[in-house]
Formats: structure tokens, C-alpha cells, sequence
């Protein structure tokens, strides 16, 4: 165990970190969701479950990793009281960043092709435009090949080990996307549509909010922060030493709602000073917003900046993906990281290929929506759901204030992850599986 490979500084873990938080999900994702569920009320309802169940199991998936020092599927075991085979919560986990990854290399593989257009400009009209996308999305040879860039991209950089590789890349663009998200939101500033974009994001109007709100902001929640499936278990195991969980998990959650916030500035001034509806859905940022930035002076280079953005984000939360099978592998079975690499790297290029030709489907739902649906929608709520129970009720109290502290801070997290977390986590499962 000696020879594991650590963070060189808390502040390269916490990069890191929100390197992996930061994603898809905060710039692709909220915005779409904030649109279609009435916009300030939904961020409100978000904001609480940020606070009331990310955070508390942000500190959790920490604890459980800086303790045991190990991949998941070891950390669940480590603490394994009973009969009940923790394990298990760990294998799934290992299973969902998999399937997450192989989708997601896709959606990435998407941002590459935009940037690249980008480049060059976006002209024509706002069909020809649009039709960018459902051409990319027709050639499931270019989709492939991006799929492959990315794949190989990913490989590369954790190939190169946790400090050399992902503390090293994280340290580089997660500034530079703070950068250049500082820039755009400048941009946005000077639109006209700025005004409306502000008051639609800071104005509640909680007439717009309906049941399938909460769980919509609760299980966004968990997607952005990288929850339930093992990802901050695994980087919270390469940390040693001193460390406040508590004020890591603060921070990391902080940022990463930061940064969707942000991104809604961004996206929501150029929606509404092109007088468009704000709730267009998931082709939001491939269909909508190329046609607006092949309107707009200075279009060119804001819409490079912006999918730049975008790539960076993908990548680092991408890495925190894969990472999660290669330390189970390397972990569990005493291979080298080149080749646990190697042989996750091939299995999630070959399962990613069934998302990337959009032409094969299960009854009429392409895969990458299945995969999307199985891993967000179940497997991530049921593995928080898991993790909270493994923690409040099978270690000890001590145990955990050791490593926690028990400021009043961190005793009303513990509290709230023993008791609250659950409860919303179990209703959030019961709704997604049709109970009530
Ligand atoms: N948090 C990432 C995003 O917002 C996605 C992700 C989910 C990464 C789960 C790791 C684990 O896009």
C-alpha cells in the first residue's frame, strides 16, 4: 500500500476534484434543466439539495477513501460489518463510471467536433446549422473517431499517474476554464438579454415548479458532483495527512455550483437577446447557440472560448471516471496501471461504440439515452443511497469524528448524513422506479 500514488498538495486534490465535479453536467446539462423547470425557483430547490445531500455525502465518499486507502470496492470491504457484502456497492459503482464514461466520451467526442468548426466559423443558415448536429449524428464513423480521440486523450493523461498526471492537467485547466468562463460571462454582461437572463435566474417564481422538480435537482445534484458511484472515494484515497474534509467538501461544492450558476449567465443572455425560449432542451448548446454565435459580432472567438470551456470541463471529469476502474483493478487485482488501463481503456471505447453509432437502439431509446437513463437516474441515487446508509450506520462514531472533527459544523453534517441524505436519496429511488 505503500507504493500508492498521492496528491502532491490539498490544493491539487481540491482541483482535481473540482476538476472531476466540473463537467457536462454543470455546462450542458443545468443550464437546460434550470430552463425547463421555470429558471430562479428550481436553483433554489437545487441549492438545498446541494446543501442537505451533496455536501454531506461529498464528505462521506472523502472520509470512506482517506480512510481505507483504497479503489472502492476495497473501501466498501474495509469496512464491512456483518454479513451484508458492502463490496457490492463498490462493484456497482466501478460498473456505472464505465457505463457513464462510455457515453460521455461520446458527448465529449461531440464538444471536439464543435471546436473544431469553431475554428472556422459557423455560417449558413439556422437550418444548415442545425443540421450539423443531426449530420454529425448520421456518421457513425466521425462519431467514432472522436469517441477514439477522446478515449486515447483520457488514457494518456492517467497514464501518467495521480500527481503527474491528473493533479498536473487539473492544475492547468482548471484555471484556464476559470479564465475563460471570467471572459464570457463579460461578454454576456454587454448583451441585451442580459437583464432578462438575471432577473430569470435570481426572480422565483415557484408557480413553475411541479414534484418531479425536486427530483430533478436532487438527481442533477448528484451528477454534477460526481456522487454514487465511487469518484471521490477514489480520489479522497489518494489523500494522506492533515486534511479537513469538511471545509474540502465545502469548497468543492462550492465551486462546482459556482460555475453551473455562471455558466446559466453565459448561456441564458444569448438565448434571450435572440428572443428564444430558454427550455430548448439537451440540443441547446449543439443547435441553438451555433446558430447564435454565427449571428453575433465577435461570434467567432466566443464560440472557440465556449467549447473550449466546455472540452476542458469533459476531460477532467472524464479522467475521475475512468480512474475509478483502473484503481479497482490495479487494487483488487496487483496489476500494473499501464496495462489495468489498457484493458478498461478498450472495454469502455468498445461499450461507448454502441452510443456513438445514434442508428442502433432498444426499442426506439438509443443507447447512449439508456445508458444516461440506468446510470443518472438509478444507479447514482441507489449508490449515494448505499454509501450514506454503510456510513451512518456501520461506523462508529468515533471513527468518524477522528477524521471529521466535531465542530457543530460537522456534527449537523454527520447528522445530516445519517438521517436526511438517505431519506430524500430513498424517495428520490422510489419516484425513479414508479413507486409513488
Ligand atoms: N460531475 C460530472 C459532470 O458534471 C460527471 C460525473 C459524474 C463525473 C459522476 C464523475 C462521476 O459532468
Amino acid at each position: 500500500m505503500s507504493s500508492r500514488d498521492h496528491w502532491k498538495s490539498k490544493l491539487g486534490f481540491i482541483l482535481a476534484a473540482v476538476g472531476s465535479a466540473v463537467g457536462l453536467g454543470n455546462i450542458w446539462k443545468f443550464p437546460y434543466v434550470v430552463g425547463k423547470n421555470g429558471g430562479s425557483a428550481f436553483i433554489f430547490i437545487y441549492l438545498a439539495c446541494v446543501i442537505l445531500v451533496g455536501i454531506p455525502i461529498l464528505v462521506v465518499e472523502i472520509y470512506i477513501g482517506k480512510k481505507s486507502q483504497l479503489n472502492p470496492v476495497g473501501a466498501f470491504r474495509f469496512f464491512q460489518k456483518g454479513k451484508l457484502p458492502f463490496s457490492l456497492i463498490g462493484y456497482a459503482g466501478v460498473l456505472c463510471g464505465i457505463i457513464i464514461l462510455s457515453y460521455y466520451s461520446v458527448i465529449t467526442g461531440w464538444i471536439c467536433h464543435y471546436l473544431m468548426l469553431s475554428f472556422r466559423g459557423f455560417s449558413g443558415t439556422e437550418t444548415e446549422i442545425s443540421e450539423i448536429f443531426t449530420d454529425l449524428n448520421a456518421t457513425p464513423w466521425l462519431n467514432i473517431a472522436w469517441h477514439t480521440f477522446v478515449m486515447v486523450t483520457v488514457v494518456a493523461i492517467i497514464a501518467k499517474g495521480v500527481r503527474n498526471g491528473i493533479e498536473r492537467v487539473s492544475k492547468i485547466l482548471m484555471p484556464l476554464l476559470g479564465i475563460l468562463l471570467l471572459m464570457l460571462v463579460c461578454y454576456a454582461v454587454t448583451l441585451s438579454g442580459m437583464k432578462d437572463a438575471w432577473h430569470f435566474l435570481t426572480y422565483p417564481d415557484f408557480s413553475k415548479v411541479t414534484p418531479g422538480s425536486f427530483l430533478e435537482a436532487l438527481g442533477t445534484s448528484f451528477f454534477t458532483l460526481s456522487l454514487g458511484m465511487g469518484a471521490m472515494i477514489t480520489y479522497g484515497s489518494y489523500l494522506k495527512g492533515n486534511v479537513n474534509i469538511t471545509k474540502s467538501a465545502v469548497q468543492i461544492a462550492s465551486v462546482d455550483t459556482l460555475i453551473a450558476f455562471l455558466s446559466g449567465l453565459v448561456i441564458f443572455p444569448i438565448v434571450f437577446s435572440n428572443g428564444l425560449e430558454p427550455s430548448a432542451g439537451p440540443g441547446l448548446i449543439f443547435k441553438t447557440l451555433p446558430v447564435l454565435f454565427s449571428k453575433m459580432p465577435g461570434g467567432h472567438i466566443v464560440s472557440v472560448a465556449f467549447f473550449a470551456l466546455v472540452l476542458f470541463a469533459a476531460i477532467t471529469s472524464a479522467i475521475s471516471l475512468i480512474e475509478v476502474a483502473v484503481s479497482f483493478v490495479v487494487d483488487e487485482y496487483k496489476v500494473s496501471r499501464m496495462k489495468a488501463l489498457v484493458i478498461m481503456g478498450t472495454v469502455i471505447w468498445l461499450l461507448g461504440i454502441l452510443s456513438a453509432v445514434s442508428s442502433w437502439n432498444v426499442a426506439g431509446t438509443s443507447f447512449l439515452d439508456l445508458f444516461d437513463k440506468i446510470a443518472s437516474c438509478y444507479m447514482l441515487p441507489l449508490g449515494g443511497l448505499c454509501t450514506a446508509l454503510v456510513f451512518g450506520w456501520a461506523i462508529s462514531n468515533e471513527q468518524k469524528k477522528s477524521e471529521i472533527g466535531s465542530s457543530a459544523f460537522s456534527t449537523a453534517l454527520l447528522f445530516a448524513a445519517k438521517y436526511i441524505s438517505p431519506v430524500l436519496l430513498l424517495l428520490v429511488f422510489l419516484k425513479e422506479i414508479g413507486l409513488f
